[in-house]
């Protein structure tokens, strides 16, 4: 039995150690993004709340995908009228297939860029509804006040969040890939257009003057995108609520800390800033064992092994040729595939195909009998696929698929194939044919794996460490840069420049003046004299 002292003194003790709990114990409001970035929003509020933080989720009254109703955090909802929906993605899909059949020309193609400024446009309408919406209802804003949160935790791919922090004053951390004006690091970090490939354009960072020209062209495109559809449609918000002073920019640019969703195994080498924090792969986890009927099939597969196909979340329905041509391709292969596909079962699926609603990707993609990944390209997938070492067939179909997917390529782990094509010349089971008998593609994506896995701790508490830093010093103003704050003539110190210029210009013309009146002087005294 312990004296009376110490049981006191052992009280005490856990009594502090439950008040610094509590005191550590953050309010965290996260205004995130729908679909595949919901996902691996979900798992870090997972990780926060398993930290002891309360987490409130702001969302629309039609989200796709945030439901209400599970412990690790409340939702606040917000009725909007109008919401965007993922239909929207269908037509798009055609165009893109017509162009990449080569059945189309130059004007299918400014055809579907119109189409995507548009898709663009009215997203980011929507969400500037939305924030309207919400700043407007004074109830809401007040028990938003009132709940004193320590940090916004935002996916500034839409700018809600970005906002609505600015209207609470409190700290602002992003989970980023995007911003509303493009890649993240745009908005933040110099990024010299000579080896910093715009995404869309497919080029990597070694480039050709050709290749240089067309990414200051898909530069412009974005810089267009951004200064005429998007950036203005936040501002008008700031205009309304927080005066013409606020500019959406600047609130955009002044997050205390960037989590970014890449790392440079990944993403090419690139200058960056001391407030961004590298988290790619943060959503990895080792595999758990598969359900019962899964590992009997995958164990089914003996020597050959196991495929895994994934188009992700987006893209639902593909058109019936193409579905028939990959089941048809999959059942010439001594492998068996699981193949996640949503529409009708196509009329060429082979015996060694399993059609699934979903899989347990991350759990597949860490079993040993998985030799090969045909996915779409979307960072989760690529970022899964790099984290378990399994090499890539890539069909990217729009966004920074194809981007991502060609930063595997560069690293001799993938190959990649038009969507539209995969029934062109038996392109799809060459490739697949080409990744699973040469070992480099196996070899090569295992080395990045190790790469990717050898850091001194994990994504995952690395951003948790960085959330909680912003929370205990009430933001992270000693590690931004000054530079958003500045006038673009500033930054390039375009009026240092110039003032040195014009003086150097008056000296020299004050010279030039000065000898020519000398000059014309002697000249006519010589004039006056000769006469
Ligand atoms: C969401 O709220 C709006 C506005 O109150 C309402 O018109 C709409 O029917 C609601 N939608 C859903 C799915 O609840
Ligand atoms: C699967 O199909 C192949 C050829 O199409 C056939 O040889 C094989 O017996 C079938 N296997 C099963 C288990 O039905």
């Amino acid at each position: 039995m312990l004296p009376q002292g110490n049981a006191t003194f052992l009280l005490l003790l856990s009594m502090v150690f439950l008040s610094w709990r509590v005191c550590h114990g953050g309010k965290i409001l996260i205004v995130p993004l729908e679909g595949s970035h919901w996902v691996n929003m979900d798992i870090m509020i997972k990780a926060l709340h398993s930290q002891g933080h309360s987490v409130d989720v702001v969302r629309t009254n039609q989200s796709w995908y945030i439901q209400d109703g599970f412990p690790h955090y409340k939702t606040i909802t917000v009725p909007v009228s109008e919401a965007f929906n993922h239909d929207f993605i269908n037509p798009i899909l055609i165009k893109i297939f017509d162009i990449e059949r080569g059945e189309s020309s130059f004007l299918s193609f400014a055809s579907l860029q119109l189409e995507m400024f548009s898709a663009m446009f009215n997203m980011h309408r929507i969400m500037c509804k939305m924030a309207t919406k919400m700043f407007t209802d004074k109830d809401l804003m007040n028990s938003l006040k009132e709940s004193k949160y320590d940090l916004v935790l935002t996916d500034p791919a839409w700018g809600a969040g970005i906002m609505l922090a600015h209207a609470l004053k409190v700290p602002l951390v992003y989970n980023v890939r995007w911003t509303t004006s493009g890649e993240g690091h745009l908005a933040l970090a110099p990024s010299p257009l000579s080896y910093i490939p715009m995404t869309g354009s497919g080029l990597t960072d070694k480039m050709t003057f050709i290749q240089r020209v067309k990414n200051l062209i898909f530069y412009a495109i974005w810089q267009f995108q951004d200064g005429f559809l998007i950036s203005p449609q936040y501002q008008a918000v700031c205009d309304k609520f927080f005066g013409p002073e606020v500019r959406y920019r600047n609130l955009l640019q002044g997050a205390d800390l960037w989590l970014m969703r890449a790392d440079f195994v990944f993403e090419f080498p690139r200058p960056t800033m001391p407030n961004v924090v590298y988290i790619g792969g943060f959503q990895c986890k080792p595999a758990k064992p598969l359900p019962e009927h899964l590992e009997e099939f995958v164990q089914s597969s003996g020597e050959h092994g196991v495929i895994i196909m994934s188009l992700g979340t987006f893209v639902s329905e593909l058109p019936a040729d193409i579905t028939n041509k990959v089941a048809a391709t999959f059942a010439q292969l001594p492998q068996k595939v699981i193949w996640r596909h949503k529409g009708d079962r196509p009329a060429t699926l082979g015996n060694n195909t399993l059609i699934v609603d979903w899989m347990p990707q991350n759990d597949l993609l860490g079993h040993p009998k998985i030799k090969l990944f045909v996915a779409h390209g979307g960072t989760n997938g690529v970022q899964e696929a790099i984290y378990h070492g399994v090499p890539v067939v890539g069909l990217p179909v729009f966004f920074d698929q194809y981007d991502n997917l060609l930063r595997l390529k560069q690293r001799g782990a993938a190959q990649i194939l038009a969507l539209a094509t995969v029934d062109k010349n038996n392109n799809f089971l060459k490739a697949i044919q080409e990744v699973l008998n040469e070992p480099s593609y196996r070899f090569n994506m295992q080395r990045l794996s190790t790469l990717h896995r050898d850091q001194p701790i994990k994504p995952l508490d690395n951003a948790l460490f960085w959330i909680e830093f912003v929370m205990r010093h009430k933001g992270a103003a000693h590690l931004k840069a000054v530079s958003y704050r500045l006038p673009w003539y500033i930054y390039h110190s375009v009026d240092v420049v110039l003032s040195f210029l014009t003086t150097v210009a008056v000296i020299i013309i004050l010279h030039l003046v000065f000898f020519r009146s000398v000059c014309l002087g002697k000249c006519s005294i010589r004039k006056t004299n000769g006469k």
